[in-house]
């Protein structure tokens, strides 16, 4: 079977792990700090901080912007069609969710769609680059314009990057962007540090709350013994350790690889599928450049499909979920066309580092034979 998923680990990251674990300081410190300084170089964005999940950054990233009022009704604009470790840090965050549509051509959020939701009530808007692919953050920027026109107040702009290491926009790297952007290190990511993930962020004044909320908000480098730091905001355990970091700064080169090789793959596919009539590609635009971390297909007849690549040896998923069926996020129900039409037709195939030029040939071949 061709996986869906491989783990990216390089040659040298053992070594590395077991060069930490017997140093005698596991935890946060400097390995942590020099994978810091290397991610901060590639996203083009010097106010980095690691955590120690995606998830414990988007946790983070909500509270930034919600500076804990949880109750109300303050709401936060998201995506239905991702993991639901996105939508459930909302939920952690006492804030209320609204759905905004998905562009099926795209698989990111709606543009228009959001911009008819932003209201008073608006906390934060989170958007995630589904697959890798940016949404357009020149018109995010323009919506948010109008909005702060129109409502005296610009909502937090909250990135879910996941998905989208390597992803770039306008020719710079996503995380650079003037928003509170979130990577995950999980096993499967294009860079994997084991677990872990990161906040990229705009000003320093959020990067300085990160680096505290993400340890309880203890200041770590105070003298705890002779001048106890007080706690002016309570955070949380969400730091990366040293272990971590040192996988994650062995990875960075293999991942570089097994980006450029994902998007080799991926051309591939653009080229040997496009036309095929009952399959669509998702959208390709020029001032964007993709990560690839799946490969989304559109097809009319999903059931068959997967059984059809199933027989020929190939995994196939939808990958997410949306999350907006689950019950308990029913209160939230919205009417989601978009989503509706294209959600039953989404289905990716194996596009990794670790597919051969005979596996894609094979893919491809599968693939158009079935339509
Ligand atoms: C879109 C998206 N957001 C967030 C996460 C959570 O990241 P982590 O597994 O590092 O907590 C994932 C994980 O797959 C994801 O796909």
């Amino acid at each position: 079977m061709i996986p869906l998923f491989k783990v990216a680990m390089s040659a040298e990251a053992p070594a590395a792990a077991a060069e930490v674990l017997g140093s005698g300081s596991i935890g946060q410190g400097a390995k942590v700090e020099a994978f810091e300084r290397a991610l901060a170089e590639r996203i083009g964005n010097p106010r980095v901080a690691t955590v120690n999940s995606g998830t414990s950054g988007l946790h983070l990233a909500l509270r930034l912007a919600s500076g804990h009022r949880p109750g109300g009704d303050a709401e936060v604009l998201t995506t239905p069609l991702t993991m639901e470790a996105t939508n459930w840090a909302i939920l952690a965050n006492g804030l209320r969710i609204k759905w905004v549509d998905i562009d099926p051509a795209t698989l990111n959020v709606d543009l228009d769609d959001l911009a008819r939701k932003i209201t008073p009530r608006t906390r934060a808007i989170v958007v995630v680059h589904f697959a890798g692919y940016p949404v357009d953050l020149a018109r995010l920027d323009a919506v948010l314009d109008r909005a702060e026109a129109l409502h005296g107040f610009r909502p937090q702009v909250i990135e879910d990057c996941a998905h989208a290491w390597g992803a770039t926009f306008r020719g710079a790297p996503i995380g650079s962007h003037g928003n509170v952007s979130v990577f995950s290190f999980q096993a499967i990511k294009h860079l994997t540090a084991g677990d872990g993930g990161a906040l990229a962020l705009p000003t320093d004044e959020l990067y300085r709350r990160a680096t505290l909320l993400r340890w309880f908000g203890i200041e770590r480098t105070a003298d705890r013994l002779r001048n106890p730091p007080d706690v002016a905001e309570w955070g949380y355990k969400f730091h990366m350790n040293d272990i971590n970091a040192a996988i994650g700064l062995a990875n960075l080169d293999t991942a570089q690889r097994a980006l450029e090789r994902q998007r080799a793959n991926a051309a591939y596919y653009d080229a040997e599928l496009a036309g095929v009539p009952g399959l669509e590609l998702t959208e390709r635009a020029g001032d964007r450049e993709h990560s690839f971390w799946v490969y989304p297909l559109k097809v009319d007849d999903r059931a068959g499909f997967m059984k059809r690549m199933d027989e020929a040896g190939i995994m196939v998923s939808n990958v997410h979920e949306r999350n907006d069926l689950h019950s308990c996020v029913r209160e939230y129900a919205a009417d989601l066309p978009g989503l509706d039409r294209v959600a039953p037709r989404v289905v990716c195939v194996p596009v990794g580092w670790w597919v051969t030029d005979e596996q894609r040939a094979h893919i491809a071949a599968t693939v158009r034979q079935g339509w």
